[in-house]
């Protein structure tokens, strides 16, 4: 099966065709992506206007590059996937269009992906995991700890109260001077700073719960920086590191209790799973390492070109999906927001053999002109006529057995 897959949900423009056989085995044709991180440095942060703009221009060339890259042509795909939402809405729009337009002309299946799903789906591409899986899904705008049942059935077991641990990161950066994006600048001071010399608030460490909340670890970086201020490029250094310490600490803690949760709801996890932006943090992963070693559960870290957005990871939940006879119809709307588990589930098919066809309305049916999800149910059948309409324990049909193999090659190409 091969797929096209297009993110435009943020700042990168991006495009890949990613091929998925049988088994689940999966192959990285092409992945392209294109960060806007010149267009919005200016402004410390995305400019959602200047964002969709920017898309705009590249997509076209990114698409036919990612195409030219795979050596297929259109005609030879199978569906073409877009990142449907959660995101800046001129973006995803921009995104889900083209999408549309290139299935009508080459006459293909669209599949409208969640781009949380895509996170969420992307440890199947690079490592073939089996379901359920333990989900950290930390990222500019979400932060997360899911059980991962099957394609479309996530269980949400923790949740930022507050801000997302990637916003965290960025708002640090601002502050302290380091410009946009905050993640990886902050990381680099935290390299050459003293990580004991301010003692930043854990929150929520020791809760029973699995969530987060770190609006008030951010608010105690900027007393201690108003405290000491003029700031030393040591003074900058020392912060980063000293915020990045109780952001791991705080991260183990709340992975321990998403675990334990987990166990009790679900049984043993296959693996413990990191996605998201944040999750090429390297003292992140470093930490994620040891919470899985004493938890004596398998560790699937994706590499940091796959957990930052990419649109590899958009064409293998569009894989996923088609596979369980899952695509939507030319009128799907994008959506801003798009909770993860409102994601459509494949039905269950009593004879258990996978659906060959597929498509339906399922999220036409169900969003508002403003594209919102305020009127998504549950779930939804794919096939219109089906009767099962008690489908939110359906997600058991055709799985793939888990494949035990990489992709050939998940680094993308940039394109300057
Ligand atoms: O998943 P992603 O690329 O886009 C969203 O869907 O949001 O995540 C972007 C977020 C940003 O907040 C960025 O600062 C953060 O991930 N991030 C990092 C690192 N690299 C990216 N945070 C901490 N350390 C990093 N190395
Ligand atoms: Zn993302």
């Amino acid at each position: 099966m091969l797929v096209l897959g297009i993110e435009t949900t943020c700042d990168e423009t991006a495009a890949a065709v990613v091929e998925r056989q049988d088994g689940g085995r999966a192959t990285i044709l092409s992945n392209v992506v294109l960060s806007q991180i010149a267009e919005h440095a200016a402004f410390g942060g995305v400019v959602p206007e200047i964002a969709a703009r920017a898309h705009v221009e590249a997509l076209d060339l990114i698409i036919a590059t990612a195409m030219a890259d795979a050596g297929r042509e259109f005609s030879a795909l199978d569906g073409v996937a877009a990142a449907a939402g959660p995101g800046l809405i001129g973006g995803v729009i921009v995104g889900l269009t083209t999408a549309k337009a290139i299935a009508i002309v080459h006459e293909k299946p669209l599949i409208a992906v969640n781009h949380l799903e895509a996170h969420a789906l992307t440890a199947r591409l690079t490592d073939g995991i089996s379901f359920p899986y333990c989900l950290f899904l930390a990222s500019g705008g979400h932060t997360q700890i899911v059980a991962v049942r099957g394609v479309g059935d996530y269980v949400r077991l923790g949740t930022t109260r507050d801000d997302a641990i990637g916003e965290a990161f960025d708002k640090t950066a601002k502050l302290l001077g380091l410009g946009y994006p905050g993640g990886p600048r902050v990381e680099q001071e935290a390299a050459h700073g003293d990580r004991g010399r301010f003692l930043l608030p854990r929150p929520m460490i020791g809760r029973h719960d699995a969530d987060f909340s770190l609006s008030g670890l951010k608010t105690a970086l900027r007393l201690e920086a108003e405290r000491i201020a003029p700031l030393s490029d040591q003074d900058v250094a020392d912060l980063c590191a000293s915020f990045q310490l109780a952001v791991v600490e705080t991260v183990v803690d709340r992975l321990r209790q998403g675990l334990r949760i987990f166990r009790q709801r679900f049984g043993a996890p296959t693996a413990l799973v990191a996605a998201g932006g944040v999750a090429s943090n390297q003292a992140i992963r470093d930490a994620m390492l040891d919470v899985a070693l004493q938890d004596q559960v398998a560790l699937v870290i994706p590499p940091p070109s796959l957990c930052t957005d990419n649109a590899a990871m958009i064409a293998w939940a569009g894989a996923e999906r088609l596979t369980h006879g899952l695509c939507d119809t030319l009128d799907t709307s994008p959506r801003a927001r798009w909770p993860l588990d409102q994601v459509i589930k494949p039905i269950v098919v009593e004879s258990a053999a996978p659906m060959e066809t597929a498509p339906v309305a399922a999220e036409a049916l169900a969003t508002d002109p403003a594209g919102n999800e305020a009127a998504v149910p549950d779930s939804l059948p794919t096939d219109p006529s089906s009767t099962a309409s008690s489908s939110t324990e359906t997600s058991k049909t055709a799985e793939a057995p888990p494949s035990d193999a990489a992709p050939s090659d998940p680094a993308p190409s940039a394109i300057a």
